[in-house]
C-alpha cells in the first residue's frame, strides 16, 4: 500500500513562499507515497490553482464543526471542498491545548468533513506527563472512542505530544506498540480495520523517516517542522 505524506505548514509562509513550496512539490511524483500539503487557510486558494493536474493532493489544517451560519471566523467543509480540499487535520494537540478543543468537538468536526466529502486526519496523543504516569494507552483509547466519527473514511495520526516540534522522537518500540493497539482498538469499532490510514507525526525527519515508516502500522506520517523545505519534505516522501 502506499504511504501518506502530510505536510502540516501550521501557521507559517507568506503567500509567494507557499506558492514557492507548493510549485517545487507539485512538479514530482512517487510511485511510494500519496502527499498531501495542508497551508494555512488563507493560502489554500494559491496554493489548489498550483496544485491543479498534479498529483499533490491539498489539505486543510481545521474545519468548523458547523455547515454554516453564525460563526464568525470559521471555515466550513463545504467551503473547504470547493476549494478541492481532499484532506483536513482536525484534533490536532495544538488545537486541543491552545484552543481547548475536545473529544466530542473534535469527533464533530470529522464528521462535518465527512458530510463533504473530505476525509479528517484524526489527531491523539498522549503530553509528556500522562507518558510519565504509564497512562499513554489510556489517553489514547479515550481521545478514538470519544473523537472517532462512527462511520465514513477517516485517517488517524498518533502524535505524541512531547515530540512535536521539540526534536525528540518516540523510539522505534513505543511507535510500534502504540501503532498495535490503535489497529486493535479500531478494530473492536469497524469491519475493516487493517484499512484505515494510522500516520505517526511528531519531529519526522528526513533522517528517522525510513525507520519509522518501515515500522508494522505505521502507514504514513504527518510531518510539521520538516515540510516546509522542499528538499526535506521530498526526502521523508521518498523513505
Ligand atoms: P513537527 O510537527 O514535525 O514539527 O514535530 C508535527 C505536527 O505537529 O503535526
Amino acid at each position: 500500500m502506499k504511504k501518506l505524506i502530510v505536510g502540516n505548514w501550521k501557521m507559517n509562509l507568506s503567500r509567494a513562499q507557499a506558492r514557492d513550496l507548493a510549485t517545487a512539490l507539485a512538479t514530482r511524483e512517487t510511485p511510494k507515497a500519496d502527499i498531501v500539503l495542508c497551508p494555512a487557510h488563507v493560502w489554500l486558494a494559491a496554493v489548489a490553482r498550483t496544485l491543479q493536474d498534479s498529483g499533490v493532493r491539498l489539505g486543510a489544517q481545521d474545519v468548523s464543526a458547523h455547515d454554516s451560519g453564525a460563526f464568525t471566523g470559521e471555515i466550513s467543509a463545504a467551503m473547504l471542498q470547493e476549494l478541492n480540499v481532499s484532506y483536513v487535520i482536525v484534533g490536532h494537540s495544538e488545537r486541543r491545548h491552545h484552543h481547548l478543543e475536545t473529544d466530542p468537538q473534535v469527533r464533530a468536526k470529522a464528521e462535518a468533513a465527512i458530510r463533504h466529502g473530505i476525509i479528517p486526519i484524526i489527531c491523539v496523543g498522549e503530553t509528556a506527563f500522562e507518558r510519565e504516569g504509564g497512562r499513554q494507552q489510556e489517553i489514547v483509547a479515550r481521545q478514538l472512542d470519544e473523537s472517532l466519527p462512527k462511520t465514513g473514511t477517516y485517517v488517524v495520526a498518533y502524535e505524541p505530544v512531547w515530540a512535536i516540534g521539540t526534536g525528540k522522537t518516540a523510539t522505534i518500540q513505543d511507535i510500534e506498540k502504540m501503532h498495535r493497539f490503535i489497529r486493535e482498538t479500531l478494530a473492536r469499532r469497524v469491519d475493516r480495520a487493517e484499512q484505515v490510514t494510522i500516520l505517526y507525526g511528531g519531529s519526522v525527519k528526513a533522517a528517522n523517516a525510513p525507520e519509522i515508516l518501515a515500522t508494522a502500522n505505521v502507514d504514513g506520517v504527518l510531518v510539521g517542522g520538516a515540510s516546509l523545505q522542499a528538499e526535506e519534505f521530498w526526502a521523508i516522501a521518498q523513505s
